[in-house]
């Protein structure tokens, strides 16, 4: 015999490690600059189209294919369709990717947590962040060990690893217990104090001023679909583990909406956060807030908010309350894309939880820490995140829906399994989101980011650093799909019982 498969204890545990999933640093420092560049205010009118017609269809697909097929994205894959195991892989691949440079921006936010205190950064943070902190020299390859980030590092990896050999319901859920509703509090004092700060209101005025002009540009609706598949964490294999360990009465159809709704709420939060802590930085240096640079990514949160923490009274905590809630909402995604990986190799090793832990959680710690301890880590890490989300993870969407919709027509079944159980009643319109308006934006979004990928050079980085690290990381998911799909099962995942799936 074997052990039971494990579970949740219940749909909070499933909830609250869904919305772990899901916010993460896509909230916090991608969606405010997304939502400011792409109309402002206006910018909501795409967004909400961007998650009603595929963003939540497509949770709701990914749930329907875990819950149903009850395993890790390569099991269930291979149980909708023999030859559809290699998908479930890529996915793994891609996974394994974003661990290698998720796990750093981690160990920066605890770093600068620290530096809240110390205030290290001086009085020019994107100096230090660069040269002192990082080391940065060019892009390039270096064997150039930088302690400081080094340390944080290892630590991330021990609580990590740590959390995930616990299990499902003693490791992650636990953890998602303790961290989301702290994250909630951290940032909501966050939020609370930032909109109370001198010059608030102009970073709130610039954020929501609406540019309706934007609405007829067809690059903001690229902007709003791509935005809204990273934040719900689509087509990574995550919620097709996570709702895998859901008891099989679960209610998948409500919860897709709250899970959803929580999601964008919390961007939503991050955007008012965000630019009324610009708005005092712009109010305090008098320039405009328009001016401002630095409103995403790294140099929002390493370099605009070292700046506010240094000109604010009570600076340090709102540093704490700043690098806590990235740090937390990064260990809660982070977990659950390591989850991904872990619950596929134990499926077709035959190896235990904590096994599967150990093994990948070394191998990808040794891997993360030789690739991004080193003085090349900011140009390693834009470069693969950049790639792998724009081929890597829309690939396997269009890939995804198409195998599902047009080419086995199984999204009759899938949406039969969901309304079979409580919840929303999902009618025809999802199938027709999910089958044919999904894959057509995603088929053009993947073949925009080809043709402007191939086009210039991403941030003028040398075309051999791109193709080997960018192209490279693309091309080490499809080696996994490859390799992991070509090795034998230890228990075969073809037997099961056609009731066990109803
Ligand atoms: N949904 C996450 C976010 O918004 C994205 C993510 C999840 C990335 C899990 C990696 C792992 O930040
Ligand atoms: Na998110």
């Amino acid at each position: 015999g074997h052990a039971p498969r494990e579970q949740w204890s219940g749909q909070l545990g499933f909830v609250l490690a869904a919305i772990g999933s899901a916010v993460g640093l896509g909230n916090i420092w991608r969606f405010p600059g997304v939502a400011y560049e792409n109309g402002g205010g206006a910018f909501l009118i795409p967004y909400l189209v961007a998650l009603l017609t595929a963003g939540i269809p497509i949770l709701l697909l990914d749930y329907s294919i875990g819950h149903r097929f009850r395993g890790s994205a390569p099991t269930a894959f291979r149980r909708l369709h023999r030859r559809a195991e290699p998908l479930g892989w890529f996915q793994v691949g891609v996974s394994c990717v974003i661990i290698l440079y998720y796990t750093v921006i981690i160990a920066w936010s605890a770093s600068y947590l620290v530096f809240s205190f110390t205030r290290a950064w001086g009085d020019d943070p994107g100096a230090f962040l660069e040269t002192e902190y990082l080391q940065a020299t060019k892009p390039g390859i270096s064997l150039d060990v930088v302690p400081q980030v080094l340390v944080p590092l290892v630590l991330v990896w021990v609580v990590t690893i740590a959390i995930l050999a616990l299990g499902v319901q003693k490791g992650v859920e636990r953890a998602n217990k303790v961290f989301i509703p702290l994250l909630l509090v951290m940032f909501l004092g966050l939020v609370i104090r930032a909109v109370t700060l001198d010059g608030a209101m102009d970073g709130l005025n610039a954020f929501f001023t609406p540019d309706w002009s934007a609405l007829s540009d067809p690059g903001v609706w690229i902007a709003a679909y791509s935005q809204i598949f990273f934040s719900l964490s689509i087509a990574f294999g995550i919620m097709i583990t996570y709702s895998s360990y859901l008891k099989r009465r679960a209610n998948l159809t409500s919860t897709g909406f709250v899970v959803g709704f929580a999601n964008s709420s919390f961007e939503l939060l991050a955007g008012i956060g965000v630019f009324a802590a610009l708005g005092f930085m712009a109010f305090q240096t008098g320039v405009d807030v328009s001016e401002v640079e630095n409103i995403a990514g790294v140099t929002l949160a390493f370099v605009a908010f070292p700046q506010i923490i240094s000109m604010m009274p009570g600076g340090p905590v709102f540093g704490v309350l700043f690098f806590g809630s990235l740090t937390l909402a990064g260990l809660t995604s982070l977990l659950s894309i390591l989850q991904v990986v872990s619950a596929a190799v134990q499926e077709k090793l035959g190896i235990t939880p904590r096994q599967a832990a150990l093994r990948i959680g070394g191998v990808a710690a040794v891997l993360s820490i030789a690739l991004f301890s080193t003085t090349t880590a900011l140009f390693l890490l834009d470069t693969m995140d950049k790639y792998i989300n724009e081929v890597g993870v829309v690939g396997s969407a269009v890939v995804m829906t198409l195998v599902l919709g047009l080419v086995l027509r199984r999204l009759g079944e899938q949406r039969a399994h969901l309304n079979d159980r409580p919840g929303l009643r999902l009618g025809a319109w999802w199938s027709v989101l999910v089958g044919v308006v999904a894959p057509a934006v995603l088929a053009f979004m993947l073949v925009q980011g080809i043709r402007s990928l191939l086009g210039e050079p991403y941030e003028g980085y040398p075309w051999w650093f791109l193709n080997a690290f960018g192209w490279g990381v693309v091309g080490l998911a499809l080696l996994v799909a490859v390799v992991m799909t070509a090795l034998r099962w230890r228990r075969s995942p073809d037997d099961f019982t056609p009731a066990e799936l109803s």
